[in-house]
């Protein structure tokens, strides 16, 4: 079944060649086929809110092109930059293995794709299926430049549940009126806080309740008594959602691209850079549903984007004129259904979850305020206190290099990064209860590009411990290059005494929700070398340094070592 939807998604989405190739995949006795796309990032005109603007897209389209593979597919996609600025594309989610290069965020990986040029992004879908995305990254072009990337199983492997009856793709994105580049230009510059989202939208779509929005709205068709497969992905920029459907229940089998213990729930709740495949049956009235995606905004005294986005799921033959019931999804600050839905979650089935850790790590995460060195403090430390806000994991901001890391370590050119980031915070402190928060003074973190190395093989334990420096939050943290089991998490300081960990059927993941004044925990072999970013999902953390990269060494011979950069790798 799922080759028929991915034939007549194809009949319309494909590329000519790729149809060659999957033609050509029956014929091939092993190995996966290959699929080829041809992206071009471009300036597009779109209307929304009553407003037009220029933004970002791929090849026109706002979200942009699926891209459909079966796993262990070699996916191959030409990426040429027709637009003024810099720009990359991110695979979130696809492991690279050995194919570090190809993984895609800017002076991490590669330089970006600059003005004129192009880049051939090559990798293999080893072992993964389920809805992953793809997005830019480069500062905050992700917010138009994303879209959604299908992996089916292969052939005749049917899903660990019911074939559902159709299959649909629910992107769930933040809009802003104005330039995105130049929104995060002006929020370092001015030290603050950025400007709230414009809305949310659904598949590109606002919905209903936002000014000049009425006719924006998403509509997915269905039947009655049909069960129906939703990917749902949180592309959005800065804000985690809950989602849900009225009078539906919802059943997660699929998470971050890992298959789920069945799991049915009122309501979801992804951060951004998590997805989610959920069965839906339409065993409801024929009428038109809400279904919502609504801001769960954890950090306290900040302003947001407090209007839901509406989509309609819409029963063939109900009322178009009708209203859409509503749906009920907790308030913007429930973080007790945020964590109740995490909780819940199990891998499908026993788990190869390291049981023995060759490296204890303990990383700090969190915001914290940078003393105003400025002349022009009105202008420039417009941050808490009248300091520059920034983030870090264990104190120290991450800067940026001029250059690829990764490119500066495998070609050995010294001078732009550090291999001393610290496996356990420099400064011990109640985290989530006494820290040092008399603002700026003692809450300014260290600057810096610094690693940690990694042996090839490595088994890595490592916990992600929220602080209130300026306040706490849910951080969504993801790891480039890995999926990493969850295998515990709870409020306050994490102590190993206390805490319960679930080494059984822990959920496998590529980014985790640190709870709200709490920890994570989280395992993997490091058996993937490369440099691999961690950081916060939530874009403006990322530009105030809420991240670090992690080196992992080559292990023995070419099945444990990165192969060569490309030829047209881009250059600084
Ligand atoms: Cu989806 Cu480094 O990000």
């Amino acid at each position: 079944m799922a080759m028929r939807n991915l034939l007549n998604h194809a009949a319309f989405l494909f590329l000519s060649l790729s149809l060659v190739s999957q033609i050509a995949a029956k014929e091939w006795p092993v190995g996966g086929s290959t699929r080829f796309y041809d992206f071009k990032v471009q300036t597009t005109k779109v209307t929304k809110l009553c407003k037009t603007t220029n933004i970002i897209t791929i090849n026109g389209m706002y979200p942009g092109p699926v891209v459909y593979a079966q796993e262990d597919d070699r996916v191959i996609v030409k990426v040429t930059n027709l637009t003024p600025h810099n720009a990359t594309i991110h695979w979130h989610g696809v492991r690279q293995k050995l194919s570090c290069w190809f993984d895609g965020p800017s002076y991490l990986t590669q330089c970006p794709i600059q003005a004129g040029q192009s880049f051939t992004y090559e990798f293999t879908l080893v072992g993964q299926k389920g809805t992953l995305f793809w997005h830019a990254h480069f500062s905050w072009l992700r917010a138009t430049v994303y879209g959604a990337l299908v992996i089916y199983p292969k052939n005749d492997v049917p899903y660990p549940f019911p074939s559902p009856y159709e299959e649909h793709i629910l992107i769930i994105g933040e809009w802003w009126n104005k330039d995105v580049l130049q929104i995060e230009r002006d929020v370092l510059a001015s030290g603050g806080n950025p400007p709230v989202a414009d809305a949310y939208v659904i598949n590109g779509q606002p919905g209903p309740l936002y000014n000049c929005s009425k006719n924006d709205i998403y509509i997915l068709e269905v039947v009655p008594k049909e069960t129906y497969l939703l990917r749902i992905i949180n592309a959005a920029l800065n804000t985690g959602h809950f989602f849900a459907i009225a009078d539906h229940k919802l059943t997660v089998a699929e998470l971050d691209g890992e298959y789920t213990k069945s799991y049915t729930v009122d309501h979801i709740m992804l951060g951004p850079g998590q997805s989610a495949n959920v069965l839906v049956t339409t065993d409801q009235p024929v009428a038109k549903y809400a279904m919502a995606a609504s801001p769960y905004i954890s950090a306290q005294n900040v302003s947001f984007q407090n209007i839901s986005a509406i989509a309609h799921f819409h029963y063939r033959n109900a009322n178009p004129n009708g209203v859409a019931l509503p749906a009920q999804v907790p308030n913007f600050n429930e973080n007790s259904a945020a964590n109740n839905f995490v909780t819940g979650l199990r891998s499908l089935n026993a788990v190869r979850v390291p049981l023995e850790i060759d490296t204890n790590l303990f990383f700090t995460v969190g915001l914290n305020v940078d003393e105003c060195h400025s002349s022009t403090p009105n202008k420039s430390c417009q941050g808490i206190n009248g300091g520059v806000n920034k983030a870090s994991m264990n104190n120290i901001s991450f800067v940026r290099p001029s250059v690829s890391l990764l490119e500066a370590y495998y070609k050995h050119i010294n001078g732009y990064y550090t291999d001393d980031f610290p496996g356990v915070p420099l400064k011990n402190y109640d985290f989530v209860n006494g820290a040092p928060n008399n603002i700026p003074n003692d809450t300014q973190a260290l600057n810096g590009t610094r690693v940690y190395v990694l042996e090839y093989g490595t088994r890595v334990q490592l916990i992600l411990q929220d602080t209130v420096i300026v306040g706490v939050e849910n951080h969504p943290i993801h790891l480039h290059g890995y999926s990493f089991y969850v295998v515990g998490s709870g409020s306050g300081n994490y102590n190993p005494q206390s805490a319960n960990f679930n080494l059984v059927d822990p959920p496998y993941r590529n980014t985790v929700g640190v709870p709200v004044g709490g920890w994570a925990a989280i395992r993997f072999v490091a058996d993937n070398p490369g440099v691999w970013f961690m950081h916060c999902h939530f874009e403006i953390h990322l530009s105030w340094g809420l991240s670090m990269a992690f080196i992992v060494k080559n292990g023995d011979g070419p099945l444990e070592s990165l192969p060569h950069p490309p030829a047209d790798l881009p250059k600084c």
